[in-house]
């Protein structure tokens, strides 16, 4: 790496240096300026948020891996039943991950200036926003298709229907494989 590159990756790690490993703000070396006297509740709300920002994460990735296994397996009721209810996880773990996510751009250490003007924080967005509209389709399906075989046990899932559940699943882990890869550069100032 040489002078020049070193001091500006350097320079793109100040702020996250400075925090956490010195357990404080003493200063910033983003455009974005850091209030100097945010202190010690300041670090734990960000700390706080972070960690549960990071949980629910890993329960999103582990409900869309979940039904990524299932619905490749054999789908009797009991399957149906499961699917079914680990989908309705989905929407609330979604819908905390908005609100700590949103959280994260208001009460971190960076400043909301910081997310708002970055376009990999908006690309990041999109991702998510896409993997939402990609799990309508299965949603609907599963909640029928758990009616169906409660109402009917000879039910059978419709092969056509399988197939297009089968397909919107793996576009969402695909693009949600994404979201991480745009968080992770957005948190070290590219796209700022
Ligand atoms: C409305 C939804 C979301 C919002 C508003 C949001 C916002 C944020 C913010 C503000 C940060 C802090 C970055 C920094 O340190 O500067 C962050 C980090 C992170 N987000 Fe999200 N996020 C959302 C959804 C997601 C989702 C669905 C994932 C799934 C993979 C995700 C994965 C991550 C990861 C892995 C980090 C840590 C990045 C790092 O420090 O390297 N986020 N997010």
């Amino acid at each position: 790496m040489t002078l020049t590159a070193r001091s500006k990756a350097s320079s793109r790690v100040g702020i996250l240096r400075n925090d956490a490993t010195l357990g404080k703000v003493t200063g910033s070396a983003w455009p974005v300026s850091v209030p100097a006297n945010k202190g010690k509740s300041m670090d734990t709300t960000d700390l706080v948020l972070a960690i549960v920002h990071h949980l629910l994460v890993f329960s999103l990735a582990g409900i869309i891996g979940a039904e990524f296994v299932l619905i490749r397996g054999n789908l009797a009721a009991a399957t149906l039943k499961r699917l079914a209810g680990i989908d309705r996880h989905y929407g609330i773990i979604a819908a905390l991950i908005i609100i700590v996510g949103i959280g994260r751009v208001f009460y971190g250490l960076k400043g909301w200036e910081f997310y708002v003007y970055n376009w990999v924080f908006w690309a990041k967005m999109a991702a998510f926003g896409i993997v939402g509209l990609l799990s309508i389709i299965p949603t609907v399906r599963f909640i029928s298709w758990n009616r169906q075989a409660g109402a009917n046990p000879s039910f059978l899932v419709p092969a056509a229907e399988l197939a297009s559940v089968k397909t919107y699943i793996r576009a969402e882990a695909f693009i949600f494989l994404l979201i991480p890869v745009f968080a992770a550069a957005m948190a070290r100032g590219y796209g700022y």
